[in-house]
């Protein structure tokens, strides 16, 4: 499977995304985490090919440890900004969405380029709390205004459903990839948004594709016990909307078996599945440690056929997948919306 995709621009990105949330001060509920083997993953991680990171204004000192990482890089002699690509996000706040202005959606691009030691913004995803809340587009092009000044490279999209998507392109935003939650749980993004993304030359940079680690063979044959992660909460959600913990206790030997087949694992399975889809440019899988660095960096080194693909679809068809549109549940539901922190941009600014 190719390694690689690009931007029309040329721009280049590795199609499995290192995914930073989970260095995050709200990520670990069980443990703590350790910085310095994070750092050793990156390298290791880079080293093999795969170059891009994922992060976000508001995932509270994720963004610091990339700037180590950059120290680190620039340390050795041989670094150039090109050599690897770091994503972020922009997400202001729910309460600064009414009263957002250029002045403040450029404070928080200068703090990502202070805190990552960048010289620009690969790319910004542009976060949007409350579609009910005018100022989306205005903001959207206050991006724009910073991406002609030189401080942003790429703009994409995080969480926009396919209306929210069609609204910023057919204002002008110059809209190349949309972050979305995309797995063989939740198939949310193929009711509209992979077609829609598709015609309009939009990736989609899915996440949640793992399920928080639930993916995997030490979850074979096990109960469900408590949560370690506050990212597996979420996911627990999505599950029990979707297979149920039964229907994953019966999908995973299914994937298990494609996996031996290939000589990897669930998790490789179950990304390059997603890879596979219409518009999906990436898959970002949630690194934060060097534990799973080897199986990630198998994740493209074979092709799972289409008689694989069909038996995977045909299995996660019998069972239904969370209702609506991407994100609309997070946005409308209190069930989902409980789990979501809406004010993590002014910490530690
Ligand atoms: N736009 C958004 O709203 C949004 C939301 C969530 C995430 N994201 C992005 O997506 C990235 C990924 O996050 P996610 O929520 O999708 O998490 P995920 O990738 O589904 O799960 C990450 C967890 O899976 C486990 N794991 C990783 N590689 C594995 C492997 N090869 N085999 C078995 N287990 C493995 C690890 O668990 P252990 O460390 O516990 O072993 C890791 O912490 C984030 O870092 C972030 O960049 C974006």
């Amino acid at each position: 499977m190719e390694k690689k995709a690009k931007f029309k621009n040329g721009y280049t990105f590795s199609r499995v995304i290192n995914g930073c949330w989970q260095l995050s001060a709200e990520h670990c509920l069980i443990g703590k985490l350790d910085y310095d083997d994070a750092i050793r993953a990156f390298h290791m991680l880079v080293d093999e090919g795969l170059t891009t990171f994922d992060c976000a204004d508001i995932y509270t000192g994720a963004e610091e440890v990339i700037g180590r990482f950059v120290m680190d890089l620039k340390g050795t002699g041989r670094y150039q900004e090109e050599d690897i690509q770091v994503h972020t996000k922009f997400v202001p706040d729910m309460d600064i969405l009414p009263v957002i202005n250029m002045e403040y959606t450029e404070g928080i691009v200068d703090r990502s380029l202070k805190r990552m030691h960048r010289e620009a913004l690969d790319l910004v995803q542009f976060h949007w709390w409350d579609y009910n809340i005018p100022g989306m587009l205005e903001t959207a092009f206050d991006l724009v205004k910073l991406q002609k000044k030189g401080k942003i490279r790429n703009i994409g999209m995080c969480n926009m459903d396919t209306n929210a998507l069609k609204l910023l392109v057919e204002a002008g935003i110059p809209v190349v990839s949309n972050q979305a939650q995309y797995s063989v749980f939740d198939r949310r993004p193929e009711r509209t948004l992979l077609d829609y993304s598709a015609e309009h030359g939009i990736y989609t940079f899915a996440f949640g594709t793992l399920a928080g680690g639930f993916l995997a063979e030490r979850y074979m044959g096990k109960k469900y016990e408590a949560p370690e992660t506050r990212s597996q909460v979420k996911y627990m959600q999505i599950i029990e909307d979707s297979l149920g913990w039964d229907g994953m206790q019966k999908l995973l030997p299914v994937l298990k078996e494609i996996a031996d087949a290939h000589g990897v694992t669930i998790s490789n399975v179950a990304v390059q599945y997603i890879l596979n889809q219409k518009s999906v440019g990436a898959v970002m899988v949630g690194t934060r440690n060097s534990r799973h660095v080897s199986s990630n960096l198998q994740t493209l080194s074979f092709d799972l056929t289409a008689e694989e693909m069909k038996t995977i679809r045909d299995f996660i068809g019998q069972y239904p997948t969370p209702e609506g549109e991407c994100y609309e549940l997070e946005r409308t539901s209190p069930r989902y919306k409980g789990i979501i922190l809406t004010d993590r941009n002014e910490v530690g600014k």
